[in-house]
């Protein structure tokens, strides 16, 4: 089975068969990681920039693993090396990045539909690695390759999402993902940071973390993200951290055999208790393993590779 889009948008656009042809040619890919040469020819020839022009550290650097991992040849352009800084637009930086000829662009942007934007502009396959607060598909996608090695299946998992959800793409591209895949989310967080509407996304809401990680299989924490608009929307960090923090007291409502998952970074001690964040229900480090997987699977699927 080939992928037959252009371009990888959101989790929104995808069916059940696409999200596991991902998955499973991901699966594929994760032994090239474990050899001593890290090199397969696959995408030799092919040329991938990596247009971020937010901050990043496990995204960006695992698209450019991947490219390298596959052969290809990889870019990287941040905002601030960019001639955005001297007042180019992103239209005027696309086309000229499509003048260059290359396969794929992946792109960060704190606009939401940025990436749309770029995918109908210029013939290249855009990959959104992030776009302001509406979606982060291959963070979902990670997370659910995460999921179903460690639990052997998303469907019929109870999975609750804590903390700033209304900012989240990161929240947003997992509704999607494991309610179309057939899991139950619960989303828990402050009242100002749970968007309107979101039970119309087919999620339960609770407003203290406690109800919402009572006997669940998943507890995906989420950070604060301070550098987007965050004033008065909670009284203080302690504040949220009394009331919002996995420690290792609330952790025992859920099931003994949880999993509890971050997309990174972590706020440690806020969101999450550090003996937590590295204790043993932990799988945040998997997570950034197989996000190379998962990102080798779709660059070679997008420039036309099959399962
Ligand atoms: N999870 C995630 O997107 O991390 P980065 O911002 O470091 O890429």
């Amino acid at each position: 089975m080939r992928l037959t889009k252009k371009d990888l948008l959101g989790i929104q656009d995808l069916s059940v068969d696409e999200i596991n042809l991902i998955l499973d040619t991901a699966e594929s890919f994760i032994e090239v990681s474990t050899r001593e040469i890290k090199k397969v020819p696959t995408l030799r020839g092919k040329t991938i920039i990596n247009l971020f022009m937010e901050p990043s550290t496990r995204t960006r650097t695992s698209f450019e693993i991947a490219g390298k991992r596959l052969g290809a040849d990889t870019v990287n352009i941040s905002a601030t090396t960019s001639s955005v800084v001297k007042g180019e637009t992103l239209i005027d930086m696309a086309r000229n990045l499509e003048a260059m000829n290359p396969d794929v662009i992946v792109i960060r942007h704190n606009a939401s539909g940025a990436p749309h934007m770029l995918a109908k502009l210029v013939k290249q396959s855009i990959i959104n690695a992030g776009d302001g607060a509406h979606e982060h598909p291959t963070q979902a996608l990670l997370d659910m390759m995460t999921i179903k090695a460690r639990k052997g299946r998303i469907a019929g998992l109870r999975v609750a999402i804590i903390g700033d959800i209304a900012h989240s793409r990161v929240a947003r591209s997992n509704i999607y993902g494991l309610t179309r895949m057939g899991a139950q989310v619960t989303v828990a967080g402050p009242a100002t940071m749970l968007p309107r509407q979101i039970e119309q996304m087919g999620v339960t809401v609770h407003q203290h973390l406690e109800e919402a990680i009572k006997d669940v299989d998943i507890i995906m924490m989420l950070r604060i993200q301070t550098e987007r608009e965050q004033q008065n929307i909670f009284p203080s960090l302690r504040e949220y951290s009394r009331c919002f923090c996995l420690n290792r007291k609330n952790i025992r409502l859920a099931k003994d055999d949880a999993l509890v998952m971050h997309p990174g970074p972590i706020n440690r001690g806020v969101e999450i208790a550090p003996d937590i964040a590295d204790g043993p229900a932990s799988v945040i480090l998997e997570q950034v393993t197989n996000g190379v997987a998962v990102r080798m699977a779709l660059l070679y699927l997008l420039t036309g590779g099959k399962s």
